[in-house]
């Protein structure tokens, strides 16, 4: 069995007085594909902006290649990590979002050439070419010097993706990449995750497309308000559902 690349031991995460994660646990190994399933409200963006440290967490750990992200644990005390460290904490990760965030003045090149320059410090012709390298990945080879305004949705997502990619992270974060997309533009972008899938990429996605869950995870994760009500193989989940929670949410669901 390859190893552990993350675990999350009693995750809690409060917005004021509510609790929305109530201590959930995880434990994920490298080159695993899990989809996070649920209703809305039931934790899962939040989940995955604590694992990116987007959001402050109050309670547990989450620990990636055996490192605890965002803060220490010493002697029962619990602190803050330096920005310092949380910023190249922050870069084991890469996400890609509902939105894709591309900065509108810059080409699909440039967005993804930024980080490599500003971040990692890569000499801009290096950055040019795993630019290229990505976008042609993503089947965008043409598109390179085209602006975000020039692009359809799901090119501009399939942009996005190259561009946390092309960062190198240990492990992918996909909120509900397709959510904000034409249905006709839906496929090219499920076709993307699933060539990463095939590289064995570790990666974590949201998703509301049940048979893509289905067919591209290794493991299924099913949250219901704030905790993980349900985890399993994706045939024993969506087949054979062992919660009635997540039998009825997969009625609702646009799995069949
Ligand atoms: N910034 C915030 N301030 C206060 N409450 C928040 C904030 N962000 C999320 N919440 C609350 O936390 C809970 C979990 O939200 P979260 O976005 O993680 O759900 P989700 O499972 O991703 O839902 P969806 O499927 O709709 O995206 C919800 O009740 C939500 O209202
Ligand atoms: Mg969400």
């Amino acid at each position: 069995m390859s190893k552990v690349l993350l675990e999350i031991q009693g995750l809690r995460k409060q917005y004021g007085i509510v609790e929305v994660l109530k201590g959930v646990d995880c434990t994920m190994r490298e080159g695993e594909v899990i989809s996070i399933i649920g209703s809305s409200g039931s934790g899962k963006t939040t989940m995955l902006r604590c694992i990116n440290m987007l959001e402050e967490f109050q309670g547990g750990r989450i620990r990636l290649e055996n490192e605890d992200i965002g803060y220490e644990q010493a002697g029962g005390v619990r602190k803050r990590k330096s920005e310092k460290d949380i910023a190249r904490q922050r870069a084991l990760t890469g996400m890609a979002f509902q939105q894709f965030n591309l900065f509108p003045h810059m080409t699909a090149a440039q967005n993804i050439m930024l980080g490599l320059v500003k971040v990692k410090k890569m000499p801009r012709d290096q950055a040019r070419s795993v630019a290229e390298k990505w976008l042609d990945r993503v089947g965008l080879a043409s598109r390179a010097d085209h602006y975000p305004g020039q692009l359809s949705g799901g090119q501009q997502q399939r942009v996005a993706i190259a561009r946390a990619i092309a960062m190198a992270p240990r492990l992918m974060l996909f909120d509900e990449v397709t959510s904000a997309l034409d249905p006709e533009l839906v496929g090219e972008v499920l076709q993307v995750i699933n060539g990463l899938a095939a590289d064995g990429m570790s990666m974590l996605l949201v998703t509301h497309e049940m048979r893509f869950a289905y067919e591209v995870s290794s493991r299924v994760i099913f949250m219901n308000q704030g905790v993980i009500c349900e985890e399993g193989a994706p045939k024993e989940m969506f087949v054979n559902p062992k919660t009635e929670r997540l039998a009825e949410f997969l009625k609702t669901s646009s799995f069949n």
